[in-house]
């Protein structure tokens, strides 16, 4: 889909188009090697298209600031001249919030990448907005701590894009939303002021949070090119196990039991239906299937805790009591490190496996509980009704709909994995989909955003006046409109 595929959409002319001068102004900021610029061959794309393949903007030009002051010098001219701007950490979101849509300049956070400090009492870890989660937290491991988000895009998300998007990831269930971890930002606004907030306490209550503004902004009202967060001490012992049950109403079940049972080391508990597994099978060729069954659901719990003989003891008293009723009807534990990461694979590797045929619809849900599932067999119905899917016929759009997520956070996510993108399969599920979520009051992003995928929807879970005193907002902060632009304000 690139902007041309929506004839709705046109240019902004009020932005300025980028010229020779305005490069040569930031190659004195940043340095050349801080300036990538389109030519000849050389497109972009990998900072133009996003993870999903879906979503491809034409910018021209990506600047790799290596300081906060570099990008308070880029946001202050690009204000003043009006250039677009898109803020870019690891590119792996997954609502095309992450790449241009026209011309706009991609500021990359990629070169901003250095731990600052880390306190080892009060575990406070602060950091530049570019490091990659999966050190963060390998810095973490070192000093005995653990990051307090994991997400299968560890490897290439930033920890600046994951406070950017407000991500909840697999471990909410145990530390919260970084609404409550993050304790200050760093934020450059479109003007170029810096608004500190990193030596933020614990406990502050003076005046309004400013910086939980920044969280799950998605980069439309400030760069975040600071973070800091409290940090819990890392587990020393670690438990997974793969379960099948068979139906979703036994998912539930296994749930409350989990909580009553295993409660304070319970770290995780994710569902996923059969249809995603069997998708997950064909990308996962050479790792060893959790269970030799199939069943219609399959549950992934993780405990995580201090004393690893208290934890299996009970774990082992769960499994039998939840085996023992019926409700569990088979299941495993991982043996060592290498078990317990395969295990891991076939949940965090549905995403990838959902768009490998081709492409993929996603809508990352919040329902009450008792609703989640319903919304995958709707779409399923809806998908088969319109001729869009048939399991027997590979000229049909739609290779499958699936469903699984975080039943921790009553978050779903449906996945439509297709053999192309078609304009036929999104008219079918947008907006039956947000109407459905809408329907049952639930949220149509549950931890994704809205970027330029929900843009149009926002109504469907937000008030007139809650989108107005969001609009207020951005034009407080960003009165040119120069950060972000096309997406969900
Ligand atoms: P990007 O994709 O680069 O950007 C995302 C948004 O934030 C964009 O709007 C961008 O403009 C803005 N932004 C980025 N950096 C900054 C900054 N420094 N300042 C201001 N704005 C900025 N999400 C979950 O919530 N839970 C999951 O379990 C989860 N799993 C995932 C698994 C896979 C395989 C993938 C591909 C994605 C997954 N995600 C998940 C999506 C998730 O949103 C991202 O992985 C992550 O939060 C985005 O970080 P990023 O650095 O890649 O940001
Ligand atoms: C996940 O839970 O795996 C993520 O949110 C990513 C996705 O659903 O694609
Ligand atoms: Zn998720």
């Amino acid at each position: 889909l690139t902007a041309e595929s929506y004839p709705s959409i046109l240019r902004n002319p009020n932005y300025k188009q980028l010229a020779a001068d305005d490069v040569s102004f930031f190659k004195n900021v940043v340095g050349e090697t801080g300036v990538l610029e389109a030519s000849g061959s050389e497109d972009l794309a990998l900072f133009n298209e996003d993870w999903m393949r879906k979503y491809k903007g034409q910018s021209k030009l990506v600047l790799r600031p290596k300081t906060t002051q570099q990008v308070a010098k880029i946001l202050r001219y690009c204000n003043e001249k009006k250039l677009a701007v898109v803020p870019q950490g690891g590119n792996t979101g997954l609502v095309g919030g992450s790449v241009p849509v026209f011309d706009e300049i991609v500021l990359s956070l990629t070169q901003l990448n250095k731990v600052r400090s880390f306190d080892e009492v009060s575990g406070i870890l602060k950091c530049d907005a570019g490091v990659i989660l999966e050190n963060a937290d390998n810095f973490l491991a070192d000093h005995g701590y653990i990051f307090p988000l994991d997400l299968g895009a560890k490897g290439s998300c930033h920890v600046g894009g994951v406070v950017a998007t407000n991500a909840g990831g697999l471990r909410l269930l145990r530390y919260g939303s970084l609404h409550g971890t993050v304790l200050g930002l760093e934020v450059v606004l479109p003007n170029g002021e810096v608004l500190n907030t990193m030596n933020a306490l614990r406990k502050d209550n003076t005046g309004y949070d400013l910086k939980q503004l920044f969280i799950g902004s998605e980069g439309t009202i400030g760069v975040i090119t600071g973070v800091s967060i409290l940090t819990p001490p890392r587990p020393k012992a670690f438990n997974v196990s793969f379960l099948g049950v068979e139906s979703y109403e036994a998912v539930q079940e296994v749930f409350v039991q989990a909580k009553q049972e295993l409660s304070e080391i319970l770290s995780a508990f994710e569902f996923m239906d059969s249809k995603s597994q069997e998708l997950t099978k064909l990308h996962l060729k050479d790792v060893a299937e959790p269970l030799t069954e199939k069943y219609p659901f399959y549950i992934l719990i993780e405990t995580s805790g201090s004393n690893k003989e208290h934890d299996d003891a009970k774990l082992e008293a769960f499994l039998e009591k939840t085996m023992e009723s019926g409700l569990v009807l088979d299941g495993v534990v991982a043996q060592d490190e290498t078990e317990l990461r395969n295990l891991w694979q076939w949940r965090e590797m549905i995403p990838e496996s959902s768009q490998a045929g081709g492409g993929v619809y996603k809508y990352d849900v919040s329902l009450p509980l008792k609703d989640l599932y319903s919304l995958v067999e709707a779409a399923n119905d809806k998908l088969s009704e319109k001729g869009l899917m048939d399991p027997e016929d590979a000229t049909k759009p739609v290779i499958s709909a699936v469903g699984y997520g975080h039943v921790g956070d009553g978050n779903l996510h449906l996945n439509v994995a297709v053999r192309e993108y078609s304009k036929d399969v999104e008219k079918a599920l947008e907006p039956f989909v947000y109407e459905f979520v809408s329907s049952k009051n639930g949220s149509i992003s549950a931890e994704h955003g809205l970027g330029f995928q929900k843009k149009n929807y926002i109504g469907y879970s937000k008030s007139d006046q809650e989108i107005k005193m969001m609009k207020n907002l951005k034009d407080n902060y960003d009165p040119h409109h120069i950060l972000n632009p096309y997406k969900f304000l």
